[in-house]
């Protein structure tokens, strides 16, 4: 079998910080894995559509994720509710009252910044001066029905937490868990951002997974360790650059309103350090405005003690969109193949060392010519491999062009069918991070690959 015998060694060589959002922002959209949204029509600011590529690795974020904290748990159950909600939720939450920020605008060309974090001089004209800075409310006003009147108004949700506390009730009446037990909930939230940016990292439209664990008070200083311990777990899991973690204890002054200790897990981008995940103590902050709107008893009598009481929280939550770029910033690698020849240098190669669970793409199926005696066995290894595993199939280039394709989007193993796998039934596979070759039978494949993906 032949191989990609030109690159003969490697210099890995990381791009400037200053460069990598754009390396990163190119990558995603030439291989199709986020994309402006909207283009034909000159995008909508600031939104991204999920490529064929980008929807795997989303997916298979949100599949480890519910698979770490609801399925491998016997102390939690999921929900999916709906995106709209009675208002009342939100004026009992605060959020109507408290979910605000700062804003300030220009005074030449009425460009609106974030107050807390704006530039002495406008972007956009220039200009020196502002308004004072006033509060605005991030959430999405619309109308349900076809009647615009304020009775109608409905907001889309800026948490998915709050369906976790108003069903509360239900949850408990038909899964009889007991306290502690949690929820959880992974769907779209959507904030009027003043100032969205940083490629997906500050969207107005964008996905959460949130836990709200319930527990009794006595002892929420063990849960909340609990849960930060999970969420530094999950960031192994996931493979981020622990070098660009840093777990931040917020002050009282920057707390959200609800939250009695709030600790962020915070990523070092290439714009920043900034918030990746939270971790919130909410109290009985939210059951108790629900159990006050609502006029319903929202509390839990513990069978053992007869004590009732209102439940307290520890929520841990997480951004899917925030998670997708920090998984891509901590597996983009770059290397430099040289020739033989002196200081012959190729072009850069691109590899996403994505953890092979997160891939997009497990396996690369490539015979190796076009001859149909190859592409035709080929084919059909491919597609008896798509029964378990996101496959592609592709036969067009060198065959060290189609690997290095492979190793730019994060597929741990391609499989080449060559003019000996007709006579002896056996291919090779190759490793994405190793670049180790093994030569395996066909028959054998299957488990090959279910004992690789296992561990
Ligand atoms: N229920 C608590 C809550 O919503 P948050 O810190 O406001 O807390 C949770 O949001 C997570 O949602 C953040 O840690 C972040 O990962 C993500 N997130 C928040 N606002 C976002 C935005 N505008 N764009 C993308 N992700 C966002």
């Amino acid at each position: 079998m032949s191989s990609d015998n030109t690159s003969q060694c490697y210099l890995i060589k990381m791009p400037k910080e200053t460069d990598m959002m754009d390396k990163l922002i190119s990558l995603a959209k030439r291989r199709g894995f986020i994309f402006p949204g909207s283009e034909i029509y000159g995008g909508l600011a600031n939104s991204w559509d999920y490529g064929p590529l980008g929807v795997e690795l989303k997916n298979n974020i949100k599949k480890l994720w519910w698979k770490m904290f609801v399925q491998q748990r016997d102390d939690m159950v999921g929900i999916d509710a709906a995106l709209m909600m009675n208002p009342k939720v939100w004026e009992a939450s605060g959020h109507l009252k408290n979910f605000s920020d700062p804003m300030i605008e220009c005074k030449k060309c009425h460009t609106r910044y974030r107050a807390d974090n704006a530039p002495d001089v406008c972007g956009v004209c220039k200009g020196k001066e502002f308004t004072e800075s006033k509060q605005f409310n991030l959430m999405f006003k619309t109308f349900m029905g076809p009647v615009e009147d304020a009775n109608n108004a409905v907001y889309l949700r800026p948490e998915t937490a709050q369906a976790m506390f108003v069903d509360f009730k239900q949850i408990l009446e038909t899964s009889r868990k007991k306290i502690p037990f949690g929820v959880a909930q992974i769907g779209k939230a959507f904030r009027n951002e003043i100032t969205p940016g940083n490629f997906i990292f500050r969207l107005r439209e964008f996905e959460q997974m949130e836990i709200e664990y319930f527990i009794n008070p006595k002892n929420w200083e063990d849960y909340f360790e609990h849960w930060q311990d999970q969420q530094k777990l999950w960031c192994i899991r996931i493979g981020l650059d622990q070098n660009r973690l840093k777990f931040v204890e917020i002050p009282d002054q920057d707390r959200a309103f609800y939250s009695k200790r709030s600790v962020d897990t915070e990523f070092v981008y290439p714009f920043g350090q900034k918030e990746l995940y939270g971790l919130a103590y909410r109290t009985d902050f939210d059951l108790s405005a629900h159990e006050k709107m609502s006029g319903q008893k929202l509390r839990y009598k513990d069978p053992e003690s007869g004590e009732e009481y209102i439940p307290h929280v520890i929520e841990p939550t997480w951004g899917v969109d925030r998670t997708v770029l920090a998984v891509l910033l901590s597996a983009y690698s770059e290397s430099q193949a040289r020739s033989g020849k002196e200081d012959a240098v190729h072009e850069t190669e691109v590899t996403l060392k994505l953890p092979k669970e997160l891939a997009p793409i497990k396996i690369a199926v490539l015979p190796l010519s076009k001859k149909e005696e190859l592409t035709k066995s080929a084919e059909v290894l491919a597609n008896n491999l798509r029964k378990n595993w996101m496959i592609q199939y592709d036969e067009t280039g060198s065959i060290g062009k189609r690997y290095r394709r492979q190793d730019e989007i994060g597929t741990p193993y391609c499989v080449t069918v060559d003019f000996d796998s007709l006579k002896d039934n056996s291919v090779t596979v190759r490793d994405r991070d190793s670049m180790q070759q093994e030569r395996i039978e066909i028959k054998e494949l299957s488990k090959y690959f279910k004992e690789k993906f296992e561990n």
